[in-house]
């Protein structure tokens, strides 16, 4: 599948931090790059903690890093990146948290080997509890 040049820079971004992550317990890593309408990437990585419970998905790092830098709404796009033989797919928690912030986003996913799949997160998460139901 041939992706446009951007999403491919930002599948390179994230792959960069998927070799940041801290996965020693399950040993499986995960890279996330998200790009923001001011064009600026922001990425994370997953950080397993020993008592399990703690750990933080790659996509949640990589959207609070976002969110931190200033850039809290209306990304454009979040790639992310497994060394597997079948696509990665973000858990339930992190489709929430990037629902709050960006329920339109494209999303990119994407192994090391080359499999790649262009999906949006209204389609990975129909339905969606957003804000507007208590911000009014
Ligand atoms: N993980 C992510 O970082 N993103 C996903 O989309 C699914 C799961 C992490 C959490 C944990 O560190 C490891 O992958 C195994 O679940």
């Amino acid at each position: 599948m041939t992706l446009p040049p951007g999403d491919e820079d930002l599948i390179r971004v994230a792959s960069l931090a998927r070799a940041r992550a801290y996965a020693p317990y399950s040993k499986y890593k995960v890279g996330a790059a998200i790009r923001t309408k001011r064009n600026k990437i922001h990425s994370g990585a997953n950080v397993e903690n020993v008592s399990y419970g703690l750990t933080v998905c790659a996509e949640r790092c990589a959207a609070f890093a976002a969110i931190a830098s200033g850039e809290t709404k209306d990304w454009d796009a979040i790639a992310v990146v497994i060394d597997d033989d079948k696509l990665p797919s973000p858990c339930g928690a992190c489709r929430q948290v990037l629902a709050e912030f960006s329920p339109e986003l494209r999303v990119v996913l994407a192994t090391a080997g080359g499999l790649r799949k262009v999906t949006t997160l209204a389609e990975l998460l129909p339905d969606a509890f957003l804000p507007d139901r208590l911000l009014r």
